[in-house]
Parts: structure tokens; C-alpha cells; sequence
């Protein structure tokens, strides 16, 4: 799918532990990519390091350790991260969760919210430096095809008063969305483009983990017609090590194409209003 030569660039991966991004963290490292991946349980991030060591045959492939719904964890695995590796080519943020019960994290936010946007705000934020001292540079952002259901209370964003886990994964990946097209505006003309997708519907954890409550939903037929973690993480890859996509930013991939994203997704009022909500609860207004 590349020709590009990606053996001297850096690659930081979320979620990588599973699914989609431990897919995407593969194919990258076995086209020579130097892959260090964000894991949360260290035994975990550690087989996984070993596992895709061994079926990429890289190894070119190392791991830092953070708990994504934890602002304190992301500003330590950013400190790290920066003090470990003096460049930074390409960002995935990856790492989500469903969560059919409303949760709140250590810093006393809803669970959705927080680690699918927030930790990607925050998370990006801080690297920033280091992408643009590395142009051309590039954001991954994974979002989801159900941002178009999202229907965001903007009075009530951490769903204190009326919580769906649906609303609240579909507003979050929608918030992937603004996050992602108000960072390429802000961005522009500096060489670190920022671009998201929808990765398909992927048999991955995120179905299969009850306790995350989705797995009920999902029948064996319904598994059948999903796609495999290496086919979802296509367009990952593809955003992150195509020359086809070199300078390209603030756009929305669907299997390797641009398309649109819903018409509210495209709101750049709210998307304004979300970074400096965002900048609030993260400290950095
Ligand atoms: N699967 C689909 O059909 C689908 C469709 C559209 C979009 N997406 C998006 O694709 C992305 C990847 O999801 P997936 O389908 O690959 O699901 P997955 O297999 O459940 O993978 C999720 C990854 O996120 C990590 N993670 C979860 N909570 C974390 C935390 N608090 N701190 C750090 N890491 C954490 C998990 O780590 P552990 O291994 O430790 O649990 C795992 O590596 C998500 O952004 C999701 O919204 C998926």
C-alpha cells in the first residue's frame, strides 16, 4: 500500500494493546517503521510488544505505559515520551472504549468523554512540539461512522443528568471529528497534518468485552459480517505512511478515501467551542 520509506520515523501508537491499533502497529513495524506502542496493563503492553515483534519481524518496536482516562498518567506518558525520543513522526490516537454504564474517571469526568476525546486533546497537545520539530509530521485520529448519530448536549457534556452509553460514544467520535478538523485549521502551515477516520465495523474488543456491555449486542451473524482488525486498521495505515496523503489535512477516510463526515461534524462554531471546553478541563486555556 506505501512506498514510502518509513524506516527512520517514529510512529506513537494508542491502544495498541488490541484490535485496530495492535493491527495498525503491526503492519507499520513490518514495513520498517520504528513502532513504540501505549499500553495500560504492563504484562499486556509487554506480549504485545513480543507478539508484534515476532510477527512483523522487527524489532524496531517498544512500549510506554499509561492509563488514557488519567490526565496526570497522559502528562507523565508525554514527559516521557519526550524525554525518551527526540523526534515524533506520526501520532495514531486509537485507544476508546463503549461503556454501557455511565463511569467517571479519577479526575472526576464522564468515562467516554475523557478517554475517547479528551485523552486524544490532551495527549496531542503535549507532543505537539515534538511533531512540529519533526515536519512533515502527521496526526491520526480514529473516530467512527456513529459520530453522525451524535447528538451532544453542550449544557450537560459529562451526561450528568441523562446518560446512553450510544450518545455518548457517538459524541465523542463526533468530538474526534472537531477535534481533528479545528487542530488542521490551527495547524496550517506547519507541516504536521492532522486527518481522521471511520475504520468500519471492526470484530474487536470494543464488541466482545462484556464489561463493557456491548457484547450482548453482537450475535455470531453479526461478527460474520465484521470486518477483521487487520482490514479495519487499513486506513489507519494507510493515513499514517501513505505519500498519497502527504500534506493532505483535516480530512475524513472511509476505506482510504475522503468522504464527508456528517453535516454537524463539519460545524466549525462547534468545534471552536469544544477546543476551548477541552483546553478548560485540561489545564491548558
Ligand atoms: N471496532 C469497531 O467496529 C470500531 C468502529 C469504529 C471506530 N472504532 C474505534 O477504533 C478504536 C480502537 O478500538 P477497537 O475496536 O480496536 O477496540 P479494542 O480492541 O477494545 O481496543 C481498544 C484499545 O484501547 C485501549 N484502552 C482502553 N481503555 C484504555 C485506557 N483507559 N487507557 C489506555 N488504553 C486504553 C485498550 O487497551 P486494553 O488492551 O488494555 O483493553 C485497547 O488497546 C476506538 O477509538 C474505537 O472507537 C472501532
Amino acid at each position: 500500500m506505501s512506498d514510502m520509506d518509513v524506516s527512520n520515523k517514529l510512529f506513537l501508537i494508542t491502544g495498541a494493546t488490541s484490535g485496530i491499533g495492535k493491527a495498525a502497529a503491526q503492519a507499520i513495524a513490518a514495513q520498517g517503521g520504528r513502532v513504540v506502542i501505549v499500553g495500560r496493563n504492563p504484562q499486556k503492553t509487554a506480549a504485545t510488544v513480543a507478539e508484534i515483534k515476532q510477527v512483523s519481524g522487527s524489532p524496531a518496536v517498544e512500549y510506554l505505559l499509561a492509563d488514557l482516562s488519567a490526565q496526570a498518567e497522559i502528562r507523565r506518558l508525554a514527559a516521557e515520551f519526550q524525554q525518551r525520543y527526540d523526534r515524533l513522526d506520526v501520532l495514531v490516537n486509537n485507544a476508546g472504549g463503549f461503556f454501557m454504564r455511565r463511569q467517571e474517571t479519577v479526575d472526576g469526568l464522564e468515562m467516554t468523554f475523557t478517554l475517547n476525546h479528551l485523552s486524544y486533546f490532551l495527549l496531542t497537545n503535549l507532543l505537539l512540539d515534538r511533531l512540529k520539530a519533526s515536519t512533515p509530521s502527521r496526526i491520526v485520529n480514529v473516530s467512527s461512522g456513529a459520530e453522525s448519530g451524535a447528538k451532544p448536549d453542550w449544557d450537560d457534556l459529562q451526561m450528568t443528568k441523562k446518560y446512553s452509553g450510544f450518545q455518548a460514544y457517538a459524541s465523542s467520535k463526533r468530538f474526534n471529528l472537531y477535534f481533528a478538523y479545528e487542530l488542521a485549521r490551527r495547524l496550517d502551515g506547519s507541516g504536521v497534518t492532522v486527518n481522521a477516520l471511520h475504520p468500519g465495523a471492526v470484530a474487536t474488543g470494543l464488541w466482545s468485552n462484556p464489561a463493557r456491555g456491548l457484547a450482548r449486542l453482537v450475535t455470531p451473524f453479526t461478527r460474520l459480517v465484521m470486518r477483521s482488525p487487520e482490514k479495519g486498521a487499513e486506513t489507519v495505515v494507510y493515513l499514517a505512511t501513505s505519500p498519497e496523503v502527504e500534506g493532505i489535512s483535516g480530512k475524513y477516510f472511509v476505506d482510504t478515501k475522503a468522504k464527508y463526515s456528517s453535516r454537524a461534524s463539519q460545524d466549525p462554531e462547534a468545534a471552536r467551542r469544544l477546543w476551548q471546553i477541552s483546553e478548560e478541563l485540561t489545564g491548558l486555556a
